[in-house]
């Protein structure tokens, strides 16, 4: 039963993302849910909903969806219409709607399946696969690798941060060096260490090649 409706979820989702080039294609969705299962497992959190919840945590995304709402509301009708019992529905939409709310608005997963599928998601953005995706997204907005004369920023506004001019480099002090001090559980902490030193060295790497000196 819970297979089937797995299955008909990934259906469902890669459709929708077909097309997808704002750092969440299907294949962001199917990482997240590899890493969520990999720490569901040693955390001990129930395995269904992990998996539904990082299957569909970015279809209410605002970059996806026309709204947060009516993104909200297609997940649920979903559900349903799959059958998926009540109150896995409930734990599901708890856990997107915490999710998908924005800015660094601190709200705080109650539930270990939710932590467990927030550090997944954010664990994709660091790593190799983080700077992957950094300059995949810098490139696809037309910004520079990096520009010594664009300032790091301390603060920014949600609007700042969507639309203000920045490099792939910027983006690594902006946000991708902070994640590994929001994870929630234990063993993402541990696989954030290695993702975030991988950062370090790469950005070593980087400047010392940029000055010409390697
Ligand atoms: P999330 O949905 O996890 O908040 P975003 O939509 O902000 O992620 O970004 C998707 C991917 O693109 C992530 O890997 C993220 O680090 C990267 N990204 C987001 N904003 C920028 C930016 N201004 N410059 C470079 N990469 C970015
Ligand atoms: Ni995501």
């Amino acid at each position: 039963m819970k297979e089937k409706m797995i299955e008909q979820t990934e259906t469902f989702v890669k459709d929708k993302l077909r097309d997808e080039s704002s750092g969440h294609d299907w294949y962001h969705i199917y990482r997240v849910k590899n890493l969520a299962l990999n720490i569901a497992e040693k955390e001990g959190a129930d395995h269904f909903v992990c998996v539904m919840a990082a299957l569909l945590h970015d279809i209410a995304d605002e970059k996806i969806a026309e709204t947060e709402e009516e993104g909200l509301k297609e997940v649920k009708q979903w559900l349903e219409s799959i059958s998926v019992e009540k109150a896995y529905i409930t734990h599901i939409m708890t856990i997107i709607s915490t999710m998908s709310f924005k800015g660094g608005s601190g709200k705080e997963m109650e539930s270990i399946e939710g932590k467990v599928v927030q550090d997944a998601d954010r664990l994709d953005a660091i790593g190799a696969i983080g700077i992957g995706r950094t300059f995949a997204y810098s490139g696809a907005k037309g910004q520079l690798m990096y520009d010594p004369a664009i300032p790091i920023r301390e603060t920014m506004t949600k609007e700042q941060y969507r639309n203000e001019r920045s490099t792939a480099i910027n983006h690594f002090y902006e946000k991708l060096l902070k994640l590994k001090h929001g994870m929630n559980t234990p063993y993402a902490k541990k696989l954030a260490d290695d993702r975030h030193a991988f950062l370090e060295n790469f950005l070593e790497q980087f400047f010392e090649e940029w000055e010409g000196k390697k």
